[in-house]
């Protein structure tokens, strides 16, 4: 199979390209017009190494009610998503080789995106006991994390980071000292104020990402810092690169879109944790995006019920529906402000969480898996959420307008998902 005429994201460039596909593989890279025998055309089209999303929630097992692996990989490549890493919050906790390896099967009984568990740092994310890593890392685990929580006690903290390296494994830090937010349900600043909704400082996310890179720069380990939502967490993260910590961040398209204006009419679907912040946190992370400081885009796709979002906000679960959004978005705000090139773009969106998970893929060059995002960067569309194919219809992005719109998704060579006519 042939994709034909596509502009093609390299990692130095856009490039009018052929891309010969065979047995799952990128097997060569020809000049436009090149390749002979049965083609897909992709003229107009920008063909994008497959998306990575090391960060998402899947539900499964446990809130089947909220999403199934299923319904999340039809998301996924609905996004343009090729692989995607789901943390462990499940209902048992991935905590073992058990559940771990149910993950991995039901991903390959989707047979869509490319799943990936993510395993818990503690039994049954309680703070308390180390997992069993070496089982976990056997069943499939592409990475630990406590996602949802911070594991409050530090001495546990770094044992698990010194486990997690002896298995290659790192950290991935969801930052909350939970006695500074103390229920705070929003960010606290003027708009706390107005709704009277209580809130939660920066400090409360700074102090972790601080004790995380302390951590990581006495161990001499590597970290990587989930969700950055701060101006004061991103310098953090600049100032640890700087001197050599070898820290890697993400954050999400609601923190470089939205500021915490958006729950001035107590909208809980733009209740997330950590909070939307104000314009200056924005700018942050945006500009820590374009400096490097923050290598990667994830969703934390965080799908929910209706019965469980559609509530007083106080009582709202955290999260947002990201799987089917967060292209269009990053594209959108990224791309066509000139913070990002495309090929920055797919830095972040492919390359950078290949790389700092150890995954294949995440870049177009001969020889890699076929993963390829195929896409109208011109196509301007608008988000209804009734059209999502994830259950998790929770989104604060409905009715926005926004530009790139997925085309196909393929994965290992294999067309995924095709946009119906
Ligand atoms: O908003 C969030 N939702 N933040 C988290 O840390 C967890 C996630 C979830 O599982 O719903
Ligand atoms: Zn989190
Ligand atoms: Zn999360």
């Amino acid at each position: 199979m042939i994709f034909k005429n596509a502009d093609v994201v390299f990692e130095d460039g856009v490039r009018r390209a052929d891309l010969l596909v065979e047995g799952g593989k990128i097997a060569k890279i020809l000049g436009a017009g090149e390749g002979g025998g049965p083609f897909i055309d992709c003229t107009g089209l920008t063909v994008f190494p497959g998306f990575i999303d090391m960060h998402v929630h899947l539900r499964e097992p446990g809130f089947e009610y909220k999403e199934t692996i299923e319904t999340g990989s039809m998301s996924a490549v609905k996004g343009g998503f090729t692989q995607i890493c789901c943390m462990p919050n499940t209902k048992p906790v991935i905590d073992n080789k058990v559940v771990a390896r149910y993950v991995v099967m039901r991903g390959k009984e989707a047979g869509l995106a490319k799943i990936h568990p993510i395993g818990a740092i503690t039994e049954g994310q309680r703070g308390e006991t180390l997992s069993a890593i070496g089982g976990m890392k056997a069943a499939g685990v592409v990475a630990l994390s406590e996602d949802g929580k911070t594991v409050a006690n530090t001495k546990l903290m770094a044992n698990a980071m010194l486990y997690a390296s002896d298995f290659s494994l790192k950290c991935l830090c969801h930052c909350e000292d939970a006695s500074l937010v103390d229920g705070g349900v929003v960010h606290e600043g003027y708009y706390s104020t107005l709704t009277g909704l209580k809130g939660s400082v920066r400090a409360a996310e700074d102090i972790v990402i601080a004790r995380e890179i302390c951590l990581a720069e006495s161990l001499g380990l590597p970290v990587h810092i989930c969700h950055v939502s701060t101006y004061s967490g991103v310098q953090l993260i600049r100032e640890a690169k700087a001197r050599g910590v070898a820290v890697t961040a993400e954050t999400c398209p609601h923190y470089f879109t939205l500021t915490d204006e958006a729950i001035k009419d107590f909208d809980p679907n733009a209740k997330v944790n950590p909070p939307l912040r104000e314009e200056r946190d924005r700018l942050a992370v945006a500009e820590g995006l374009k400096d490097g400081t923050i290598d990667c885009i994830v969703t934390d796709h965080a799908p929910h019920h209706e019965d469980d979002k559609n509530v007083e906000f106080a009582y709202a679960a955290f999260g947002i529906s990201g799987l089917e959004t967060s292209f269009a978005l990053s594209y959108t705000e990224l791309v066509k402000k000139n913070v990002l090139t495309i090929c920055g773009l797919a830095e972040k969106m492919s390359a950078a969480p290949a790389r700092i998970l150890g995954l294949e893929g995440g870049r177009i060059a001969e020889g890699m898996p076929a993963d390829l995002t195929i896409a109208d960067l011109g196509e301007k569309w608008t988000v209804d959420p009734a059209k999502f194919v994830s259950k998790g219809k929770n989104t604060p992005f409905g009715g926005r307008e926004v530009y790139g719109r997925v085309k196909m998704t393929v994965v290992d060579g294999e067309i995924k998902y095709r946009e119906e006519l």
